[in-house]
C-alpha cells in the first residue's frame, strides 16, 4: 500500500521523524546517549562528530516538530527560554525588537534584565491591535515578537494582520505558539517567519521535561540557529528529545480532550457567582472571540479567572484537591496557579498593573482528567 500523499496532522505526529530505526527496526526512536562518535579515519565520519553539534534523536525531533508547524526545519533547545534567547542571538547589538506587553513573565525578564545589557532595544506594545505594532516599528527594528493567546490574560493578536505589516517592512515575525500547540494554531500558514514553543508544555504534555523549539520557514534561519546550538550549547538532551517525541504521538487526542474539558470548565466558571470574570477565547463574551474562531481551530484549555482579591485567590488555591497548585501548563493533569506571585512575579507590581494583571487572578491549565471531577473540585474550592 502506498503512503498517503498529504498525511493529516495526527499521522505526521506519529510518523514524521518517528520512522523505525534503520539499523535495528526499533519502532520507537532510539535514545542516542552518546557525547561523541567514532571517526573511521581523519576527516571521515558518518555525519555525526560531537553531541552538542548533532545527535540522531535530536534530528528526529527537529524533523517531527518542523512537520507539525509546517516549517522547513526546526532547532530544539534546553528550555523555552533558551529557544527565545537563541532567536535573539540571531540579531546584534543596536537591533530593535517590538514585542507584546503581556508575555510570559520570563520573556520580559530576559529582554529587560539580560539582553538590554547587550545593546538590544525593546518596545512593548499591546499587539492585540496590529496598528500598535506598525507604529512601534522603526529603522532599527528587526523582529516583532508575539505571543497569542497571551499568558495569562488570554488576549489574542491577529497573526495574519501583523504578518502583512512585517512582510511589508521586511522584518521577522516570531510567534510563541505554546498555548495553542500546532494542533489548534498554525502561525506559519498565517504568515509568521518563525514559531517558538516551550515544549515543556503541550508538546511534551506530561510535565516531565523542559525544552524549547524554534521552527523555521527558511533554511538560512535553521543554519543560523544550528550555529547557535553549536556555539552556545543550550541544546536539548537526547532523553528529553525522546520524551517530546513520545508526547507528540498523542498530541492530537490530548488537545481534543484539553479543548473539550477547557470549554466545560470555562462555562462553569463563567456561570459561578463567586467568579467575577473569565478570560477564555472560547466564550462568546471574549472581546476577540471572532478572531479566535478565525485564527484557531479550537480554544484550548488555558483559562484565567478573577476572584476579586489576593485573599480569595489564596483561599481557592489552598482548597483544591484534584487541581494541582503549580507553575507550568499543558500537562495531562490540571495545574492551577497564581500569576501575580508565580509566573509573573518578575514583572513587578507596576508592570502587572500596566497590563491589567491583578492579585485576584487565578490561571488554570485544564488537564484531561474526568471533567466532572475537576468541576467538583473547583466548586468546593470556590464555596
Ligand atoms: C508561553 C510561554 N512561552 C515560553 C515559556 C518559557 O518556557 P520554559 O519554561 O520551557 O523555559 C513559557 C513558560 O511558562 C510560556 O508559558
Amino acid at each position: 500500500m502506498s503512503k498517503p500523499k498529504h498525511p493529516g496532522f495526527a499521522t505526521r505526529a506519529i510518523h514524521d521523524g518517528q520512522e523505525p530505526d534503520l539499523s535495528t527496526g526499533a519502532v520507537s526512536v532510539p535514545i542516542y546517549a552518546t557525547s561523541t562518535y567514532v571517526q573511521d579515519e581523519l576527516g571521515k565520519h558518518r555525519g555525526y562528530e560531537y553531541a552538542r553539534v548533532s545527535n540522531p534523536t535530536r534530528d528526529r525531533l527537529e524533523k517531527n516538530l518542523a512537520s507539525l508547524e509546517g516549517g522547513v526545519a526546526s532547532r530544539v533547545f534546553a528550555s523555552g527560554m533558551a529557544a527565545i534567547n537563541a532567536i535573539c542571538a540571531m540579531f546584534k547589538s543596536g537591533d530593535h525588537i517590538v514585542c507584546g506587553n503581556d508575555l510570559y513573565g520570563g520573556v520580559p525578564r530576559l529582554f529587560n534584565q539580560v539582553l538590554s545589557g547587550y545593546g538590544f532595544e525593546f518596545t512593548f506594545v499591546d499587539t492585540s491591535e496590529a496598528r500598535n505594532v506598525e507604529r512601534a516599528i522603526g529603522k532599527k527594528t528587526r523582529m516583532v515578537y508575539v505571543e497569542t493567546p497571551t499568558n495569562p490574560l488570554m488576549s489574542l493578536s491577529d497573526i495574519k494582520a501583523i504578518a502583512e505589516i512585517t512582510r511589508r517592512k521586511k522584518i521577522e515575525l516570531v510567534v510563541d505558539n505554546t498555548f495553542m500547540s500546532p494542533y489548534f494554531q498554525q502561525p506559519i500558514a498565517l504568515g509568521a517567519d518563525m514559531v517558538v514553543h516551550s515544549t515543556t508544555k503541550f508538546l511534551n504534555g506530561h510535565s516531565d521535561g523542559l525544552g524549547g523549539v524554534v521552527v523555521c520557514t527558511r533554511q538560512e534561519q535553521a543554519e543560523q540557529l544550528g550555529f547557535v546550538q553549536k556555539a552556545a550549547g543550550a541544546i536539548l538532551s537526547p532523553f528529553e528529545c525522546w520524551l517530546v517525541l513520545r508526547g507528540t504521538k498523542t498530541l492530537a487526542v490530548r488537545m481534543l480532550q484539553h479543548d473539550c474539558n477547557g470549554r466545560t470548565v470555562a462555562e462553569f466558571l463563567a456561570g459561578h457567582k463567586k467568579v467575577k470574570k473569565v478570560f477564555y477565547p472560547g466564550l462568546k463574551g471574549h472581546p476577540q472571540h471572532e478572531l479566535a474562531r478565525r485564527q484557531m481551530t479550537g480554544f484550548g484549555s488555558m483559562i484565567t479567572f478573577e476572584t476579586g482579591s489576593l485573599a480569595n485567590a489564596a483561599r481557592i488555591l489552598k482548597r483544591v484537591r484534584v487541581c494541582t497548585l503549580a507553575e507550568s501548563l499543558g500537562g495531562v493533569e490540571t495545574l492551577i496557579s497564581h500569576p501575580a506571585t508565580m509566573t509573573h512575579a518578575a514583572l513587578g507590581e507596576k508592570g502587572r498593573k500596566a497590563i491589567g494583571l491583578t492579585d485576584g487572578m487565578v490561571r488554570i491549565s485544564v488537564g484531561i482528567e474526568d471533567v466532572d471531577d475537576v468541576l467538583a473540585d473547583l466548586d468546593q474550592a470556590l464555596a
